[in-house]
């Protein structure tokens, strides 16, 4: 076990403003989906160790482990029954600290995910709690509260979980009598914290001390907009087409409330306590970049995921106004601008910016969703989105499989389907099983090389066998050769560090400047445009003439 940040001596220095976290490439590892040693169909920690050597030459400095902890898996593991070990399925403690030094052994910084909105209705708090009865102190630390109605046979207030129908369930008390309801902004298995309660904010500052003594270098936290919700629990109604983890709407009663930022505040100091700039990343669905900014005032976490960014259209208008807004309002509190295009929750970009039809985060694509990506147009602007995100200053979070150039998988039948959002909502809405299908490794092989039996706990593609991490290795123009190019020139060039000048007049559809001594042109648009003097150093596709086609980013090393 360690308690010092990297073994490693490429560690960077630490005096303020330079800390790792404001320009890192951060790799998210979905476990289930990674690697499976053990063969049963579901990643694990062995299975991550196993491949870090692929993830540095990769190029990346970091990565963020969705949960691993022991959870029932009702929600792939964001339902928590004890935060302080690790579920069988991914192996055991003492796997999690062979896979930390592993990582840190080669440079690679670790972010584990933490999840203080809700527990597992199987954490032992929880379980206390139903058989502890009304007014218990037990129960205080979960949002329990009487029904509406004659006999509390209404939940006590109108709110939907973000999956799909109400918000609370009504328990069966001892005496084996309907008794009191308990809040659920997620699934019924997912019981909410009052984090107005103490011993809550109590426990999880040993949740916090208890992962960053193994030696972690930060935190993801889950709903990090959630944890507070408005005193006396008002109704409220969010308009129909909002997206599920947040929806544009502000003052909602269970979202962004001023009081959730006094626990970060709180965090800020156990993290500083500690040697090696470890980080907090928060998961924050706000609908503006302003109001995730409040996230990361400097006396509370060091980064917010930037979800206005990957929510932005395939539009140059659009990602210019969003990334000038970004960089300029999360510099105003001294933070970096983060920058994400995919992750477990949304339609993988290489799906998503060839849409023709809405499509609402959280609902996920399947076989009766209206407007179906073009493969081959989803793929050509995603390796152009990634292009273009990576020349830009502050830090990036990658998801395992988008350097391989992976699709949403839409064909997933019915019967194979797991995300609660799927059973939830009967079916109407696919939800995210789509961008969590295994990785394939190899061409060959049982589920190519996800592991030596074939088990896989969604059914993989039959034609994935061209995705492969060992054919694509092999092939200078795929998409896994694209990523580890541009990874290594923007290490070598330090982009992350660097500031963004806009180029004028470059044209309506294209999104072009300069970041220290590169030039990056992205054409948006229908017609090609004119490639800026200079040496080609990447371009998202070859490049036939002295145009950049559309949907195509290149980098020029400028004079
Ligand atoms: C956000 C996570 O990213 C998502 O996967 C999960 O379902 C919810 N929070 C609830 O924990």
């Amino acid at each position: 076990m360690t308690t010092t940040a990297l073994e490693d001596a490429s560690a960077p220095p630490t005096a303020p403003g330079t800390e790792w976290w404001r320009t890192a490439v951060i790799y998210q590892i979905y476990p289930r989906s990674f690697a499976d040693a053990n063969g049963d169909g579901v990643g694990d920690l062995p299975g991550v160790t196993a491949h870090l050597d692929d993830l540095k030459i990769l190029g990346i400095d970091a990565i963020w482990l969705s949960p691993f902890m022991t959870s029932p898996q009702r929600d792939a593991g964001y339902d928590v029954a004890d935060y302080c070990d690790v579920d069988p399925l991914f192996g055991t403690l003492d796997d999690f600290d062979r896979m930390l030094q592993a990582a840190h052994a080669r440079g690679i910084r670790v972010i584990v995910d933490l999840v203080p909105n809700h527990s597992s209705d199987q954490h032992a708090w929880f379980q206390a709690a139903l058989a502890a009865g009304p007014g218990s102190p037990e129960r205080a630390r979960y949002l329990f509260r009487d029904g509406r109605g004659e006999n509390g046979e209404l939940p006590p207030n109108n709110w939907e979980s973000v999956f799909g129908g109400p918000a609370w369930t009504r328990v069966t008390e001892a005496d084996g009598r309907p008794g009191q309801w308990y809040l659920h902004l997620f699934d019924s298995s997912q019981p909410d914290f009052d984090w107005t309660n103490p011993e809550v904010r109590a426990e999880f500052r040993r949740i916090l001390r208890f992962w960053l003594d193994r030696g972690v270098d930060g935190f993801r936290v889950d709903v990090a907009h959630g944890l507070m919700k408005a005193p006396g629990l008002p109704d409220y109604t969010p308009p129909a087409d909002s997206g599920s983890m947040g929806g544009d709407e502000t003052d909602v009663p269970y979202w962004g409330r001023p009081e959730v930022h006094d626990v970060y505040r709180e965090w800020h100091e156990l993290l500083a306590a500690y040697d090696g700039d470890r980080a907090l990343c928060a998961e924050a669905w706000m609908p503006t970049i302003a109001q995730t900014a409040l996230w990361v005032r400097p006396d509370e976490m060091h980064q917010a995921f930037n979800f206005p960014y990957l929510m932005s259209d395939w539009n140059a208008q659009t990602l210019r106004h969003v990334i000038d807004e970004s960089l300029r309002t999360f510099a105003a509190v001294g933070a970096p601008s983060t920058w994400v295009l995919s992750n477990h929750d949304v339609v993988r970009h290489a799906s998503r910016l060839a849409l023709t039809a809405e499509n609402p985060q959280g609902h996920g694509i399947g076989p009766n969703s209206p407007g179906k990506p073009i493969a081959e147009l989803g793929l050509r602007r995603a390796r152009a989105a990634t292009t273009l995100m990576l020349a830009l200053p502050g830090s990036a979070y990658l998801y395992q499989g988008e350097e391989l150039g992976l699709p949403e998988v839409i064909d997933i039948p019915d019967d194979a389907r797991q995300d609660p959002t799927w059973f939830r909502t009967g079916g109407e809405r696919y939800g995210r099983d789509g961008c969590r299908v295994p990785l394939p490794w190899t061409a060959d092989g049982p589920s190519y090389g996800f592991n030596t039996t074939g088990a896989s706990w969604l059914p993989q593609p039959a034609e994935w066998a061209h995705l492969a991490r060992d054919v694509e290795a092999r092939d200078e123009a795929s998409t896994l050769s694209l990523y580890t190019r541009l990874l290594a020139e923007r290490r070598a060039r330090a982009l992350g560090a660097g500031s963004l000048v806009w180029m004028p007049d470059a044209g309506a559809d294209v999104v072009a400047f300069r970041n220290g001594n590169v030039t990056v042109i992205a054409n948006l648009g229908d017609r090609p445009v004119p490639l800026p003097a200079g040496r080609v150093i990447v371009s998202s596709e070859p490049l036939e003439s002295d145009t950049v086609p559309r949907d195509v980013t290149v980098w020029i090393e400028a004079d």
